[in-house]
């Protein structure tokens, strides 16, 4: 029987501070392109974030990857170090990075891509979404 490709997604809530700011424009121009991100007094968002992995079911478990081991991956390397924080100024990975959730979604990407791959699975996508009716997704650099 041919080997089987599946997808399988995890899903996790968190929520972190942040701002947009480009330090180079006025307050008044990082207000039009920015809006309510660029309250200079923070403001939170409570995100989604769904990681996707693709790969194939191993005949012994049945399973992609284990979603224990997934889970573990994405609350150390994510989860343990963006919730209840400032995305501009508490997280290492995010130091000098803009935290839009473009910028965010990326920058989780290199943070958990290695680790699913010493699973034995492949990071497929990242889905981060910042509001009710916002989200991004990411497939990565093909
Ligand atoms: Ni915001």
């Amino acid at each position: 029987m041919p080997e089987t490709t599946m997808y399988i997604t995890r899903r996790e809530c968190f929520n972190a501070a942040h701002k947009l700011y480009n330090p180079s424009w006025s307050d008044k121009k990082n207000l039009e392109v920015f809006g309510a991100c660029s309250n200079p007094n923070w403001h939170g968002h409570n995100y989604i974030l769904y990681v996707t992995v693709k790969g194939k079911i191993n005949k012994k478990t049945g399973f992609v990857v284990d979603f224990k081991k997934l889970n573990k991956i994405i609350k150390t390397n994510i989860f343990d170090i963006v919730d209840h924080k400032n995305l501009n100024l508490d997280v290492p990975f995010m130091k000098d990075i803009l935290p839009s959730t473009e910028n965010v979604a990326k920058a989780f990407w290199m943070q958990l891509s290695p680790h699913i791959e010493a699973l034995g699975g492949k990071l497929y996508s990242l889905r981060l979404q910042e509001s009710e009716n916002n989200y991004i997704e990411y497939y990565g650099e093909k």
